[in-house]
């Protein structure tokens, strides 16, 4: 196996078939003489070979969905089916269900925030463990975890013990120990969340390469925008136990007022003056290098005042917004912004006090911006 150094050359691994899907996911936890609905339905479809983002606030359902994954959290109702099989029904059949389900988790390596090493216990050791709930025998397992710390950049590190590792070095045995079994799908619960910004970015970067090297499907949790931003193809959105966006990163650019869209790539700027219309423009591909707004501006003779642009990559495409404002109310405006979306640019009438007004007028105006996420106090 070749060491995970981040080969640029090896690309996406993201095929159609469906690695893991849940439908009508529900988790009801009894606390005390209350229900806590930590699940209420949902349906997730994560293909194979990508690496899938789901985020949200604290106490959104991120853990417990990820938990029941694997079936580590029994679903109240619902199904999970991971690499064609459906882990829910064999938990149902009673007395043989153990055997069967342990074997079908082998399938689902998992990280933690904190790392869960067993500190009486090598780095080797540590690795090896999953090797032994699996009976493989001595030799082997040492070959593996040998491998695998090679993989992950601790080669030196197999006679350590944790308490000898910095942060950055004991994720990266809890992702070796996490593929031990030889994982198709590895979930991560917040991994990075106790980490600096440094070590982060290079445990995403360890992420993404086993991801292209080994096609390994991630799901990975995290209230870090930045996180999605830099390694996730697809991503949800999730809120009181329900999934309210999902989609590839391409898609929910597309998606005229996504919020995780607008999460992803915000682009700043307040308008003027009271009578005046605020479209936020979103360049991908070839777009972004034709000359729209000096045609704009010529053909409808307007002023157009730029109020904020960006350029960057998100899931690992380029991207362009641009925030521009034109004289007059929204229904002045009609036909230049009719015209942005014939050049096949995507636009968002972002006004949100104009709009207000407008609203019979402009059905496509979508909803107000909502309170941008809050970061966790995670630490
Ligand atoms: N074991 C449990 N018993 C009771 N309630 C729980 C339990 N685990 C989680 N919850 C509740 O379920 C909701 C979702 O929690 P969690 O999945 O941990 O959210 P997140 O990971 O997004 O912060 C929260 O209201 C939380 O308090
Ligand atoms: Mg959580």
């Amino acid at each position: 196996m070749p060491r995970a150094g981040g080969d640029p050359a090896v690309h996406s691994t993201v095929t159609e078939f469906p690695v893991i899907t849940t439908t009508g996911l529900t988790k009801v936890y009894r606390s005390g003489d209350r229900d806590v609905t930590a699940l209420d339905g949902v349906d997730l479809h994560v293909r194979e070979g990508e690496v899938y983002g789901v985020i949200g606030q604290s106490g959104a359902g991120k853990s417990t969905l990820i938990r029941c994954l694997n079936l580590l959290e029994r679903p109240t109702s619902g199904t999970v089916t991971v690499a064609g099989q459906e882990l829910t029904s064999i938990a149902g059949r009673g007395k043989r269900a153990g055997a069967q389900l342990r074997a079908a988790r082998s399938h689902i390596g998992m990280v933690f925030q904190h790392f869960n090493l067993l500190s009486s216990r090598t780095v080797q050791d540590n690795v090896e463990l999953p090797l032994e709930i699996l009976k493989v025998d001595r030799r082997e397992r040492s070959r593996k975890a040998l491998e695998l710390l090679d993989l992950v950049g601790l080669a030196d590190k197999a006679t350590a013990y944790p308490a000898q590792l910095s942060g950055g070095q004991k994720q990266r045995v809890g992702i070796a120990r996490a593929l031990a079994g030889d994982p198709k799908v590895l979930l991560s619960d917040e991994a990075t969340s106790a980490l600096d910004p440094e070590t982060t970015r290079s445990i995403l970067t360890l992420l993404r390469d086993l991801n292209r090297q080994l096609g390994l499907t991630i799901v990975l949790i995290t209230h870090e925008m930045d996180v999605v931003k830099t390694i996730c193809d697809s991503a949800a959105l999730m809120k009181n136990g329900r999934v309210v966006e999902q989609g590839t990163v391409a898609e929910l650019l597309a998606t005229p007022g996504s919020e995780l869209a607008r999460e992803l790539f915000p682009v700043g700027g307040e308008p003027s003056a009271d009578d005046r219309t605020v479209v936020d423009i979103t360049f991908h591909g070839s777009a972004a290098t034709r000359p729209v707004i000096s045609e704009l501006a010529r053909t409808y003779n307007v002023d157009i005042s730029i109020l904020g642009a960006a350029m960057d990559t998100v899931g690992g495409k380029q991207i362009g917004r641009m925030r521009i404002e034109l004289p007059g109310r929204f229904e002045e405006n009609v036909v230049p912004i009719g015209f942005l979306r014939e050049q096949g640019l995507q636009v968002d009438v972002a006004a949100v006090a104009a709009v207000a007004d407008v609203a019979d007028a402009a059905p496509a105006v979508p909803a107000p911006a909502a309170a941008p996420l809050q970061k966790e106090g995670a630490k």
